[in-house]
């Protein structure tokens, strides 16, 4: 990781679960973070804990809701302006709400889009136009996709949201090959996790907790700090080593 030291990184998602354990793991090897997430609260509590533990790096707090394009926009000109650009993006930010493909409402169908699709490209084209613009040659871009990117699994109210994973694994692997064409060093990955205990449960099953407890409880469940050990992992391979995919569930789990 000592490469990384001082660079810039952008962590989407970062005021809690996956995000907020990979902040906190960039900022403990020496790197820059930008964080954002809608919550800025909790980026700058967080920022305030990587402080007093006396990390080399720095967490920056920024608010921003991903499903705004504008809003996406004047983030990268923020950082332009204020950290130069951006050498590592990790799209992080996710969501799954319970809209079956029979029943389900439009409106959060379009949700799980903006986020988990749409963000994750535009953030991945701001990302590389920063790192084009700087002569960044050994960027990296890495995307927190699913298990359920490679399985569909039966649970009828995340069809939907399985489906835009299945989208995140073909934008990786889509942007590796765009990458190759345009004959740079930038790597492309994504991180393909089963269950990880966070609140993303708790937000899929917001009308009842007790479902998403259970979720947690049936098994030895990831936690956000194995998916942030993945993403230094993915990052300290050496620069002609691309790692394409990480696969990781609990060992309890089945599908
Ligand atoms: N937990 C799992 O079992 C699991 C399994 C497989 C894959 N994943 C993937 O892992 C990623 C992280 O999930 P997690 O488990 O850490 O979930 P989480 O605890 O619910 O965290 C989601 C993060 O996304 C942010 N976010 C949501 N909507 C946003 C918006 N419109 N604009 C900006 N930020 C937004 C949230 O911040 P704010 O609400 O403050 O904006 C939060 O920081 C997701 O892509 C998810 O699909 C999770």
């Amino acid at each position: 990781m000592e490469r990384w030291r001082g660079r810039v990184a952008l962590v989407t998602g970062a005021s809690g679960g996956i995000g907020a354990a990979v902040s906190r793991a960039l900022v403990r090897h020496g790197l820059k973070v930008v964080g954002c997430a809608r919550d800025v609260g909790k980026i700058e509590k967080l920022a305030a804990e990587c402080q007093s533990a006396g990390f080399p790096g720095t967490l920056v707090p920024y608010k921003c809701d991903l499903s705004s394009e504008e809003e996406i926009l004047s983030m990268f000109s923020a950082i332009r302006t204020q950290h130069r650009g951006v050498d590592i993006c990790v799209n992080n930010a996710g969501l799954a709400r319970p809209e079956p493909l029979l029943t389900g409402g439009t409106e959060g169908w379009r949700a799980m889009l903006d986020l988990n699709v749409l963000a994750v490209s535009i953030c991945t084209r701001e990302a590389y136009r920063s790192m084009q613009e700087r002569n960044v040659d050994d960027g990296h871009i890495i995307n927190i996709s699913s298990m359920s990117s490679h399985q569909v699994v039966s649970q009828p109210l995340a069809n939907f949201y399985e489906a835009t994973k299945c989208a995140v694994m073909a934008l990786t692997e889509g942007l590796r090959q765009e990458l190759r064409e345009a004959k740079t060093h930038i790597r492309a990955t994504s991180i393909s996790p089963g269950l990880v205990e966070t609140g993303f449960a708790f937000k899929l099953y917001s009308d009842d907790p007790g479902k998403a407890a259970a979720t947690y409880e049936n098994i030895q469940c990831l936690k956000a700090e194995d998916l942030a050990t993945a993403v230094v992992y993915v990052l300290s391979a050496p620069p002609h080593v691309q790692i394409g995919d990480v696969q990781m569930r609990p060992t309890e789990q089945v599908s």
